[in-house]
């Protein structure tokens, strides 16, 4: 195992995604990195390096953050956090607004935005209110499993029994006890390649959600300073943040009204 090379990737992975690997996960890069290796044909961390360094196309770069990035999801994930989303969505449409954007912004396997979506479906009356939830996440890989919305039985476990007998449909085929999300729940979700880690936010601005939880985590402090910003400035006055259970906004400078627990509101009248 070379140490300068498992460095000069380490430190690379960071450049490109903001994913920090400190020096006690060595272990788990080598591991990962196993499978790039195999399928590149290469005997060590020093030539695959080499490959991704000279590739133009950035292709293999992307494999790469593929194998790294650490995708455990699932649907209804903090709990609490879809009740106070379905308040939130009431809440809105009975102040009269017919449009809500909301964004999950490390989207993964899509369990997160595609649970979103149920609770809107739930919550709001589709004739009156609009709902359009965009996911996002650095791995093409784990988008590619968003987009197929195959799911096996274990993985529904935490949601509400009724929510899956309305949002799933069981695949047919001989032994497939797989069930897929309807086609109108994946209809309010559109998926996308995008860095959390690259500024500016190429996204448009006056969202009323967003959802980025479980991925600050493996962020420097100093990029999550980064990113808050952009959501302060992406969200609408008065839109909503969520994160998860195990992250908060310690050590960051910003202008956001705690709620709960990980929930946050930028305050009315606060322009950018
Ligand atoms: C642990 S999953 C969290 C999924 C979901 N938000 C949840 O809470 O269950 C973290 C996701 O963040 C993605 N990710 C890591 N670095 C990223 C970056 N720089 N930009 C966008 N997504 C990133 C990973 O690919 C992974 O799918």
């Amino acid at each position: 195992m070379d140490r300068d090379v498992l460095d000069q990737l380490r430190s690379l992975i960071n450049r490109e995604s903001g994913i920090y690997l400190p020096a006690d996960k060595e272990q788990l890069l080598v591991n990962r990195l196993q499978k790039r290796l195999r399928a590149c044909g290469v005997k060590d961390e020093r030539e695959y390096l080499k490959i991704v360094e000279l590739d133009a196309s950035g292709e293999e770069l992307t494999r790469l953050l593929d194998v790294v990035s650490t995708n455990v999801t699932h649907f209804y994930r903090e709990e609490r956090h879809f009740s106070i989303l379905t308040d939130i969505l009431k809440d809105l449409e009975k102040k009269g607004q017919r449009e809500i954007k909301m964004w999950s912004a490390a989207c993964s396997s899509g369990e997160e935005p595609y649970s979103m979506a149920m609770v809107a479906r739930e919550s709001l009356d589709s004739r009156r209110t609009a709902v359009r939830i965009l996911a996002t996440d650095i791995s093409e890989r784990i988008l590619q499993r968003a987009l197929q919305r195959h799911y096996v039985p274990a993985q529904l476990t935490k949601l509400p029994p009724g929510l899956v007998k309305r949002y799933f449909n069981a695949e047919s085929g001989a032994g497939s006890d797989l069930r897929s999300v309807t086609d109108d729940i994946a209809s309010l979700v559109t998926f996308k390649r995008f860095n959390l880690s690259k500024f500016p936010y190429s996204l448009k601005g006056q969202l009323d959600i967003i959802f980025c939880r479980n991925v600050m985590i493996y962020f420097t402090l100093e990029l999550r300073r980064l990113i808050i910003a952009e959501f302060q400035r992406l969200l609408r006055p008065g839109g909503y943040m969520f994160l998860s259970h195990s992250e908060n906004l310690l050590g960051i400078s910003h202008g956001f009204k705690a709620l709960s627990t990980a929930v946050y509101q930028k305050p009315e009248g606060v322009r950018g």
